[in-house]
């Protein structure tokens, strides 16, 4: 894949130009730059996801101008928007001047992505599979609470992507957290697991992604997963710094109660809310014999109306495994919350996405 992309980039040798309608903005893609990349390093808010070409976030529509497909767009696009000039702005290389149109309704929070060098200054166990690492960095970064970067690490040839744990300040963040789970064989948790890290030089880059908190009045439904409680916990702190005056059910799926992390820091939370707060861990594989006495089975399910939340007038935030995001997205839409009241961020391995886009190949 890697020699493929380089392949395709070289063939282009000097920056494009792109005209964003009906927003009016320009800016410049490098020769070694997706048409997302070169949006986002300019501080254009191209709404965006998963940046492997699955989502269809970066869905926008081509004008005017050649451009050539990393991946063939038809696996996430369908043929009438393919054939009306939809492309996907993170697997398009740009090979001349464009003029591309977007739904400026659509538009991310305006963030330029940039690279910042930092050190792991502290690294701390939250559960036998979860370490929270904290970064600091040489400059400043914004984002908005939901947001992930890429961190990169010296010997490890590609980065990979955290959510934001705490929410930002307004003039932007030098001192960053993960939450970062040990994925079985994984390169980047094996490195941060096979010794004390403290010290380490890093490199973060971004922020990445649409999923924040969007301004309103109406209740929220937040569910996580894992270490999916990192841009959760963000994006409630976002809200608390802004009065904490909406009604939450925060749902945490785990399997045992050794899985639950961070219960603290939401009673804390909970407990400065000017609103109704449920937080309702959910367990699915702990002991019937143990003394948990709380709630059982698949979080999914637990998604139901509480005093000052009713379901079908809430806006969701998700984030976790696929299983557990379309799941809930199910549920959510059975009991009458409308997709584009729902938001997520789907933990998705570009390795894991390849393959899955190969195996769906063969079975088409
Ligand atoms: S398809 Fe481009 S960001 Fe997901």
């Amino acid at each position: 894949m890697a020699n493929l992309l380089a392949r395709i980039f070289n063939r282009t040798t000097e920056p494009r130009f792109v005209d964003v309608l009906p927003t009016g903005d320009k800016f410049s893609v490098e020769p070694n730059q997706t048409l997302l990349q070169g949006a986002l390093s300019a501080g254009i808010p191209l709404p965006h996801d998963c940046r492997v070409g699955t989502c269809a976030t970066c869905k926008c529509r081509l004008v005017e101008g050649k451009v050539k497909s990393i991946m063939d767009f038809s696996y996430t696009l369908n043929t009438e928007e393919i054939e009306q000039g939809y492309i996907l702005a993170c697997q398009t290389i740009v090979k001349s001047n464009l003029t591309i149109l977007i739904d400026p309704s659509s538009e991310g929070p305006h963030h330029t992505v940039k690279s910042v060098n930092g050190v792991i200054r502290k690294s701390e166990t939250l559960t036998h599979d979860i370490l929270k690492i904290r970064i600091e960095l040489d400059e400043s970064i914004s984002y908005e609470a939901g947001q992930y970067a890429d961190l990169s690490v010296p010997g490890i040839k590609e980065p990979r992507s955290y959510s934001f744990a705490d929410a930002p300040k307004k003039q932007g963040q030098t001192e960053i957290s993960f939450f970062i789970r040990r994925v079985p064989n994984g390169e980047m948790t094996g490195w941060l697991n096979a010794a004390d890290r403290t010290g380490e030089k890093v490199t973060v880059t971004g922020p990445y992604g649409s999923f924040y908190l969007r301004p309103s009045v109406q209740p929220i439904v937040c569910m996580a997963g894992g270490s999916g409680l990192a841009p959760i916990k963000a994006i409630l702190e976002q809200a608390a710094k802004q009065g904490g005056d909406i009604p939450v059910l925060l749902l945490f799926g785990a399997r045992t109660q050794g899985d639950l992390y961070c219960l603290d820091i939401i009673a804390e939370i909970a407990s400065s809310w000017n609103a109704p707060f449920h937080f309702i861990p959910v367990l699915s594989e702990e002991p019937m014999e143990s003394d948990w006495i709380g709630a059982r089975g698949l979080v999914t399910e637990h998604i139901k109306d509480h005093p000052g939340i009713q379901v079908p007038f809430s806006k969701a935030y998700l984030c976790g495994p696929p299983g557990m995001i379309d799941a809930a997205i199910n549920k959510l839409n059975e009991c009458g919350v409308t997709a584009d009241q729902i938001f997520f961020d789907k933990f998705l391995d570009r390795s894991h996405v390849q393959k899955t886009i190969k195996a769906d190949r063969l079975h088409k």
